[in-house]
């Protein structure tokens, strides 16, 4: 039992070897023109060049072996040399009923790692954007994706709670209320249990004062004193500072809640920066600290570089840290807590010098050992319909939740009137979230796209609506089944066209979730959810099977039914998909 394509990728290498042709890799893709055959081989051309030999010669040697065989249903040569086979319908049967006994077979192909995701990020008291939500689906859908192959899979929430943002928080805070006793140095004693503002309270304070100190040179000075005072230990300030983190992770959580995102540690920049002391003086014993301009920095610029990488500013002039100081001390806590292989980022393109930097410095420094693989996975952004980066009517910035819910308002049309009540609501969640994940998984990764609620909750074409529809639609005809008493337990028959192109595009599953995890964009498995999907609603618009009397074929039609179902639930599990029961 095993990988289908692997197995019949191995034997096509062992017959090429037997004809004295030495390939390392034989790849065997879904054929483009069915009418030719299922699966086809294009390597016979490069082989022809290592080999001096022209390709229809060594097709045809192949050819022999392979007919000799006689494993397949047809295979043939077309063109300059494609191989095009056509499975057998013993090979399909037998392993439709290994895939039937444990849909996990295809789950494997590398080797498994211990890998460390970043895909949170929100900043505290600031309303999550539209860039939250692409690294969190796609983030959460790589995790998903790397533990279902076998890797040890842990995320960190890595909260943006450290740097201006919050100070400039604080500083609006102050000014409105300058009689707190946060802000009040010869305070003594207890500080409030309350909060002195709520999440409301919050989302409307950053906005205004980071625009204050846009226009403002003098009150964003006061920002940048009052970062570095709060970052130096100030008692009030971080007293201040722990009432913020509160009300704010308390909605933080909910929000990734309502994603079905998930962290397995809730930390924050703060927390990389409490090992910032013994960084320092580490970074200080290798002699890679350099002082420029009253600041603290380390250079990495390499001799071959074509273009400038500026030196990480570690320290501020005025004993502040940077973004990039966070991050380095988050890698030096990362390698002592957790000591993975891997460490993998998600933010958009933007941060790219940002990662750049951190990556280097922690090279140079030996922060990581030098198997240890950094990944910087950046995306595209997601846009209004005039192509700029998704705003609200009057130009703001769009928050993650008011963009859920434009797409909730669109999906709750489309849902059964006689669901209603609190049913309703879950259910309405569930579908948007499906719809705005499958559209966020369908483009390849670093594909900008089109934000458009209507198209993206259609019950037809390429939505996570019409996927959801469908998946419930298998699990009713199963249940119906069930219901009726058949006994199901094998495939034993091949009755047509539409059942036989559903088992075709089902030995196609490693190569989708190898290819998503080697592009670390889940483009492919969401193109085969839909692919399989479609090719099971033809399936089923074809044949009667509640009602077909040949009994073999109906227990086949209802087993593959089974496998395709529960495929869907798998992969769409991977995508951050739940299916509600109806809908
Ligand atoms: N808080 C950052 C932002 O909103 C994203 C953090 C990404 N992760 C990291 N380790 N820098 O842009």
């Amino acid at each position: 039992m095993g990988i289908f394509i692997k197995e019949q990728e191995q034997y096509l290498q062992k017959k090429l070897h037997d004809c004295g042709y030495d390939v390392e890799e034989v790849t065997l893709n879904i054929s483009s023109r069915p009418e030719f055959g299922d699966y086809q081989y294009n390597g016979i051309m490069s082989l022809a060049k290592k080999y001096h030999k022209n390709p229809r010669e060594i097709a045809e040697e192949l050819l022999i072996l392979l007919k000799k065989d006689d494993l397949y249903k047809d295979v043939n040569m077309a063109g300059p040399g494609f191989i095009n086979i056509t499975f057998s319908d013993e090979q399909l049967v037998k392993h439709m009923n290994e895939l039937l006994q444990n849909i996990e077979i295809n789950y494997t192909g590398i080797e498994p790692k211990k890998i460390f995701f970043d895909y949170g990020g929100a900043n505290v008291a600031k309303a999550l954007h539209v860039g939250h939500l692409r690294s969190a689906n796609i983030g959460e859908a790589l995790k998903r994706l790397c533990k279902s192959l076998g890797c040890n899979v842990m995320a960190d929430a890595h909260l943006g709670d450290w740097g201006r943002p919050i100070g400039l928080v604080m500083l609006e805070i102050k000014k409105r209320k300058p009689s707190l006793p946060y802000f009040d140095t010869s305070f003594i004693g207890e500080y409030p249990e309350e909060s002195p503002v709520t999440n409301a309270d919050l989302m409307e304070i950053y906005p205004i004062a980071s625009e204050k100190a846009k226009n403002d040179e003098i009150y964003m000075e006061e920002a940048r004193e009052i970062t570095a005072q709060f970052q130096n230990g100030d008692k009030g300030l971080t007293a201040l500072w722990n009432q913020i983190m509160k009300v704010s992770k308390t909605d933080i959580k909910r929000i990734y809640d309502k994603l079905n995102t998930t962290f397995e540690i809730w930390e924050g920049e703060s927390d990389g920066n409490r090992y910032v002391p013994e960084l320092i003086e580490y970074l200080e014993e290798k002699n890679l600290i350099k002082e420029s301009q009253g600041a603290r920095i380390i250079e990495v610029q390499k001799a071959d570089d074509d273009h400038e990488i500026p030196p990480l500013l570690l320290v501020k002039s005025n004993n502040s840290t940077s973004y990039e100081t966070t991050d380095l001390a988050c890698i030096w806590e990362r390698m002592k807590l957790h000591n993975p292989d891997e460490i993998w980022y998600l933010t958009d393109s933007r941060q790219a010098l940002h990662f750049e930097q951190t990556f280097r410095a922690a090279r140079v420094s030996e922060i990581v050992k030098p198997e240890t693989k950094l990944e910087f996975i950046p995306f595209g952004t997601m846009n209004g319909k005039d192509g700029k980066p998704f705003k609200t009517r009057d130009g703001g910035v769009m928050t993650l939740e008011s963009l859920l819910t434009l797409a909730e308002e669109e999906c709750e049309k489309k849902i059964l009137p006689n669901i209603t009540g609190e049913e309703r609501k879950k259910v309405a969640d569930q579908v948007s979230l499906a719809a705005v994940k499958y559209a966020d998984l369908i483009p390849y990764r670093l594909t900008n796209y089109v934000f458009d609620p209507v198209k993206f909750s259609d019950l037809q074409g390429k939505t996570g609506p019409y996927l959801l529809y469908s998946t419930i639609r298998m699990k009713s005809l199963l249940k119906k089944a069930t219901e009726s008493v058949v006994e199901f337990k094998k495939i034993t028959t091949i009755a047509n066209e539409y059942d036989r192109a559903i088992m075709i595009g089902l030995l196609n599953i490693n190569n989708v979730l190898m290819k998503s995890y080697k592009t670390k964009s889940l483009n492919e498995i969401a193109e085969h959810l839909y692919k399989i999907t479609n090719l099971f609603n033809n399936f089923y618009s074809q044949n009667r099977i509640l009602t077909e009397e040949n009994a073999k074929v109906k227990e086949s039609w209802l087993c593959l039914s089974r496998i395709v179902y529960e495929n869907n639930l798998k992969l769409l599990n991977i995508l951050g998909i739940d299916v509600p029961d109806r809908m």
